[in-house]
């Protein structure tokens, strides 16, 4: 078991000798812009995407001046290929602050850095520690994986409390000797060791001290987002069909798929007869067609579909201001998206 701080670094620190990476070209001449650019770059892009990024983006920008006195289109042409341009957008006017604010000197605190566009408190946890060897705890998505694991977390590290209590256990282990090494030695053992599908627990100096390890329950961690539980709602649509056009009409501006077109609907099966009963439409001619799930954001929509092919078009529905589509004309209407997909439907099956 680990019984000291000081026995966790230790370990991980000889197994980071032994095994972890040392000629990343982030890590030769460790300087806090270096290791800065290297961390947004590396923030959602893998190592092997980003080292030749990396060479060009330090070849024309060595420095945080270079940086700030150049072009915005410049420096997002580098970034071409890599994504995410905020991350580029926000390099560079950090870089500007860096020269406006802190005359030039690339700050040296937690607080001061996480002021920086871009930069939160991993990310500063990153420069701290491996650019200025001050020790500060980091906490990436590799850093992530290993405490749960180690620990056997069950909390989605999304929620607040959670994500503390993550924060804790980096900023308790992290050592003030080689606290460059550290950093760089337990994203290391996550990016390389403890991944996140199959990993390689027998070559991990922690694996006699792995909770989920000695539970086997490796695959639960790290635990993944609660996923909602949405109420299901019910609709009953009445798609009325003559000579190969559907009844149609456009919904109100309140409510969902405001003033889109869609079939009538009903709250419920009875309320749809009572409507043919109303409108003399020959409720025992109606087919029910299919039942399908619609998902918002906050709920799903149970859609049941009753069809009911009409011989000719009832002058009683006049009243209710709707209109008769006929999908090979088509016209510039909206329809909600489920709605097409059963017109479509219903074209395929004729
Ligand atoms: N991911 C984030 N920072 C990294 C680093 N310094 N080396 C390798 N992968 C990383």
């Amino acid at each position: 078991m680990i019984k000291t701080k000081r026995e966790f670094s230790n370990r991980l620190l000889d197994w980071f000798d032994q095994h972890g990476r040392k000629t990343l070209p982030w890590q030769v001449n460790k300087i806090p812009y270096r290791v800065w650019i290297s961390e947004v770059m590396l923030q959602q892009t893998q190592v092997a995407t980003v080292i030749p990024y990396y060479e060009k983006f330090m070849a024309s920008f060595p420095d945080v001046k270079s940086l700030a006195s150049a072009e915005l289109d410049e420096v997002l042409h580098h970034w071409s290929g890599l994504g995410y341009y905020s991350r580029a957008k926000n390099l560079h006017k950090a870089a500007k602050m860096i020269m406006d604010e802190f005359g030039g000197e690339f700050p040296d605190t937690q607080a001061s850095i996480e002021t920086l566009p871009g930069i939160g408190r991993s990310t500063a946890g990153a420069i701290l520690s491996m650019g200025f060897k001050k020790r500060a705890a980091i906490l990436d998505g590799n850093v992530k994986r290993v405490v749960a694991r180690l620990y056997a977390l069950d909390g989605w590290v999304g929620k607040a409390d959670v994500l503390k209590q993550f924060w804790a256990i980096a900023e308790k282990h992290t050592p003030a000797d080689r606290v460059d090494d550290f950093s760089q030695a337990i994203m290391d053992l996550g990016a390389t060791l403890c991944t996140r599908s199959r990993p390689a627990c027998s070559e991990c100096p922690f694996v006699r001290d792995c909770s989920a390890y000695k539970t086997e329950t490796i695959a639960k961690y790290p635990a993944k987002k609660p996923k909602k539980v949405m109420p299901v709602k019910q609709t009953h649509w009445l798609v009325l069909s003559c000579e190969n056009q559907f009844f149609v009409k456009q919904r109100s501006m309140e409510g969902i798929w405001p003033g889109l077109f869609s079939f009538l609907n009903f709250d419920d099966a009875e309320g749809l007869k009572n409507f043919c009963d109303e409108y003399q439409l020959d409720a025992e001619k109606l087919s029910g067609h299919s039942v399908f799930r619609h998902t918002f954001s906050h709920y799903h929509l149970d859609i049941s579909v009753q069809l009911l092919m009409l011989a000719k078009k009832p002058k009683s529905l006049k009243v209710l201001g709707g209109q008769w589509f006929d999908p090979a004309q088509p016209k510039s209407i909206g329809f909600a998206a489920p709605v097409s997909k059963v017109i479509q439907k219903l074209q395929s099956e004729s």
